[in-house]
């Protein structure tokens, strides 16, 4: 297995599984969380849920991936975060993440970012890493800034609901 489990200090990094699907259902249905994800419109039954997870089980080699924030002191998921759109020839791969809204602001992100972006580095072995978020998204931009990712001076249109929203592509490059 090419994609392998990861730990932080305060979290073990677990493949995503069936066995999260009930998480994967509070998570993406959650305002809060959907508040600036303008690419998929919030899951509403089990069956969303499990649409989400079968894009990131397919058998590899795949180009994404997706971990579950796992607390370790108490095994409660927290969030997830991973790849998509890796493109191996070209060394670049896309990043998304999300935490649920009661474990904001307590650095879980930061943390787990670390983890995986190294991960990136040194066994995906990407130069870039693209962040695209909404122009408006504080907190995602600042953690990506905190990450050493820079705004690359390119803003992208996302089409969604027939509306056009406005992303910065935030870019760490793993190579230096
Ligand atoms: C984007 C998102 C993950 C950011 O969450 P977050 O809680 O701000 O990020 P972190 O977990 O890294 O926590 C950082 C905050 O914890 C604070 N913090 C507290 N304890 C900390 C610790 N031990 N270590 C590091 N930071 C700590 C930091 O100061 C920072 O707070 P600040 O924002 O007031 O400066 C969250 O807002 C989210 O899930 N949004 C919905 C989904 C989404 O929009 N995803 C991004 C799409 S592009």
């Amino acid at each position: 297995m090419f994609f392998k489990e990861l730990e932080t200090d305060r979290l073990f990094l677990k493949n995503i599984s069936l066995h999260d699907r009930e998480f994967i259902l509070e998570q993406f249905s959650n305002n809060e969380v959907n508040r600036y994800l303008f690419d998929a419109e919030p899951i509403a039954d089990i069956l969303g849920a499990d649409e989400i997870i079968n894009f990131y089980i397919q058998s590899e080699p795949r180009a994404q991936h997706r971990w579950i924030l796992v607390r370790k002191s108490d095994g409660t998921k927290i969030g997830t975060c991973g790849f998509h759109c890796w493109n191996k020839s070209k060394g670049f791969c896309d990043i998304g993440y999300d935490l649920y809204p009661d474990y904001w602001g307590k650095g879980y992100m930061v943390e787990a970012l670390k983890a995986i972006c190294a991960f990136a580095r040194n066994d995906m072995k990407v130069r870039d890493i693209n962040a695209c978020i909404f122009i408006e998204n504080d907190k995602s931009i600042m953690l990506a800034e905190k990450l050493g990712f820079t705004f690359n001076g390119q803003i992208k249109d996302e089409i969604f609901r027939d509306e056009k929203y406005p992303h910065k592509i935030l870019t760490l490059n793993c190579t230096i």
